[in-house]
Parts: C-alpha cells; structure tokens; sequence
C-alpha cells in the first residue's frame, strides 16, 4: 500500500512522527504483501530550523520525499500554491491513500488535492471543532472531514460532532497520536534533555507560556493584553518562560510591544518542550496540542482563547479558558482547582497502530 503523507507545520510533525514510527514497526513484522510505504511530502509551510528541521532530526521522521517549500503567505495564496504543486505530485506518484494531519493549510490544500483526483484521505485528528468560524483551522477541519474517507478521531466528542454534521461512514475513534508520542518520548526528554540547567529553572518554580494563534497575534489589544497579564505576572509573582513562534515574535516587534520581565527564547525542540511542561507550575497556551500535553503533563493549563477543541481538559478541571482578559487571566492564578485525572480521556497511547490497521483493513477491501 503507498501512502503520501502531506505534512507542513509544526505540530504535524510530531503528530506524523509516531505513524511513521509505527509503519516502520509494522513494516518490520509483516509480510511482503502488507507493506506500507510512506512517502513523505513537506509543503514547506514552516521553513525555520526551529520550526521544521529539528523535528525531524529529534524525533527520527523519515526524510520527506520531497520539500515543496511553499513557504508563508496569506491563507489563499500558501493553500492555492500547495494545492497546485500536491495535485501534480499526486498524479505522477498515484498513491492509494493520501494521509492529512489536523487543521492547518497544508491540511486543507492535500486533502483537496486528493479528492479532486478521486483519491482516499485518512484525516488524524478529525472531528474537532471550536464553533468559532473565524478561525482559520474550523474552515480547513470542517472541509477536511467532509471529503476524508478514513476519519480517526481522538475523542468520543470528535465522534459527536461529526454526527452531528452527517458524517458516520468511515468514522473511528482510535485516541490521540500526540499521547503516543508522549508516552514514547517522555523518558527520552528526561533523559537527554538539558533545557532547565541551560535555562537556569528550578522545576516548579516557573510558568511556562506558548502564542501564536491568529486571534490573538492579530489583534493587538488582545496580545497586548496577554502580554501585559505575563510582564505582571512576572515581575511580582512567577518567572515567565516564552519559547516564541516566529509569527508573535514578529508582532510583538510591529507593535514595538516591551517585554522586559518575562523570559522570550527561541522555540524549543520537542523533547525540551515535553521537559520544561512537566516542570512547569503552570501553562499559558492558545496552542491546541500544548493544552493536552499540560493535561498529560498534570500541569494545570490557562488557555488563551475564548474556547477550545479539547473540551475534555476543561470539563476535568485542568483547562482553565481566560481568553485574552487581563483580569481572568491574573485571577486564574489564583482560583485554579485542581480536579482528580482521567489519562485515559484521550485513548490508550495506541492511536498510532490503530491508523495502521485501519489503512490495512482498507487496503484488504480495494484488494478485493
Ligand atoms: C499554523 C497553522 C495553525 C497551527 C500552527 C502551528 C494555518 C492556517 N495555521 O499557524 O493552525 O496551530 O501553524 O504552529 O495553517 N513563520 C516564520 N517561520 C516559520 C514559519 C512561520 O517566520 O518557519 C512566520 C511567518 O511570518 C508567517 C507566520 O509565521 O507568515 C505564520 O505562519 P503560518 O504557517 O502561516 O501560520 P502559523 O501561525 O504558524
Ligand atoms: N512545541 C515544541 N516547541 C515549542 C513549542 C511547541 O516542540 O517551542 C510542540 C508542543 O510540545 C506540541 C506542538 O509543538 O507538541 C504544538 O504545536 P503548536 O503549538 O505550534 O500548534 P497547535 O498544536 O496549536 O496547532
């Protein structure tokens, strides 16, 4: 079976990572006839080492078949270039399935590339929704569910939402990837990572903080008030640690926004970022993986955003939504309560080997 993997943002490549580790596994032990080779296709939509190369080099990710460097743009003219330069890799490679991660414009330009050649799609991460369609993620989810053919959901209320919409054939629930590669990469960042002595942190005694949505990096009353919620906070009550995504590093610089207490670094590699969550007091995040990882982590977690996907970690009472109000944001500080974990809200760390067969069994059927 030929599988085209479309990846292109950061969060998709840790997300790919334990698929493609888990083919590799599977490809180890099966017969000749249940192959499945991975090609990989980078679109290119993240581009700094720091954003992309690590990644791959950290988390040992097959080296992409091909790099369509895209680059950045507005949303029309990165998914329009993508969607152009996928469409032409996919009729001269003819995979039997095209595999999409998440919500982001590399999502939405391979998935339609794929459907318009009436190729399969296996969507991860399907199902989630935010009901805010301003969102650019709500367009590329909502398209990408309705044109998948294998739709694998982490949570039983990703199932509900896609009922909700129509959608049943095709529909499994398998867990989230991004528990597996928790689970498989915690002991490793224990083990290799340096980032608390390079950093000089003192486990608990710091709060660790990740921006980057267009909600809030493009609305610069709410940056600056999330900014203006951390500078306090740093300066009388917790050190404040930001690994910055290039794109709030820009604003802040047009918005000549002064950060003075709080601590802005580069973005770390993944195994960093797994060790500076765990030793965290407390998350700030608008990031959707980093809510879940907080709630992994038993940290609890301050999310930037009027609402979430992972609807889950709130309803725990691990998730606090303070939006961009100053006010909630410092009082959430203070009124946290820390409710009793679930780990298994979101699958059992198998999520990975489900996919997998899954994609056999379809590839069964088409044998057929
Ligand atoms: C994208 C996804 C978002 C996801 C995030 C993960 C879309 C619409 N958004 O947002 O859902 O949560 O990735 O991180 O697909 N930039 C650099 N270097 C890079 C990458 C980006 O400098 O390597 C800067 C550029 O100025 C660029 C801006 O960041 O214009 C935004 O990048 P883009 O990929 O368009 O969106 P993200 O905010 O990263
Ligand atoms: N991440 C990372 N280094 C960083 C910031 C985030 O490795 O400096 C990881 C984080 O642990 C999580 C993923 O990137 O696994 C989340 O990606 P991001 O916040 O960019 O996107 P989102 O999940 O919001 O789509």
């Amino acid at each position: 079976m030929k599988i085209i993997t479309i990846i292109g943002a950061r969060p998709q490549f840790i997300k790919s990572a334990a698929v493609s580790r888990a083919i590799k596994q599977h490809n180890a032990l099966s017969s000749h006839s249940d192959t499945l080779e991975e090609a990989i296709v980078h679109t290119g939509q993240h581009y700094d080492q720091k954003m992309s190369d690590i990644f791959f080099k950290e988390l040992e990710i097959p080296e992409p078949a091909i790099n369509l460097n895209i680059g950045s743009g507005s949303h029309g003219f990165q998914t329009g270039q993508m969607l152009i330069r996928i469409e032409a890799l996919l009729l001269s490679e003819k995979p039997d399935i095209v595999l999409v991660y998440g919500d982001t414009n590399s999502t939405l330009a391979g998935a339609l590339a794929a459907v318009k050649l009436h190729l399969p799609i296996a969507h991860v991460e399907s199902g989630l929704r935010s009901f805010n369609k301003r969102m650019p993620e709500e367009h590329n989810r909502i398209v990408t569910d309705h044109i998948s053919t294998l739709l694998f959901c982490p949570t039983k209320t990703s199932i509900e939402n896609l009922t909700r919409e129509g959608i049943s054939e095709g529909v499994h629930l398998v867990g989230d990837v991004m528990f597996d590669s928790v689970l498989y990469n915690f002991e490793l960042a224990q083990k290799k990572s340096a980032i608390l002595d390079r950093l000089s942190l003192i486990p608990k005694t710091y709060a660790l903080a990740t921006i980057h949505r267009a909600e809030n990096t493009d609305h610069a009353e709410r940056l600056k008030k999330i900014i203006q919620a951390f500078e306090d906070t740093a300066k009388s009550k917790i050190q404040i640690v930001i690994p910055m995504h290039p794109r709030t590093r820009k604003r802040i610089a047009e918005l000549n926004i002064d950060v003075k207490y709080s601590m802005i670094i580069e973005p770390v590699s993944y195994l960093d970022m797994l060790l500076l969550e765990k030793h965290a007091s407390f998350i700030f995040t608008d990031s959707g993986g980093v809510q879940k990882e907080a709630y992994w982590a038993k940290v609890p977690c301050i999310t930037l955003r009027d609402e979430t996907e992972w609807v889950e970690t709130v309803a725990s009472g691990w998730n606090f939504l303070a939006g961009a109000d100053y006010g909630s944001i410092i009082a959430s500080l203070e009124n946290r309560t820390v409710a009793k974990q679930s780990t298994s809200l979101y699958g059992n760390g198998n999520a990975s080997q489900l996919i997998i067969r899954e994609l056999l069994r379809m590839n069964g059927k088409a044998a057929l």
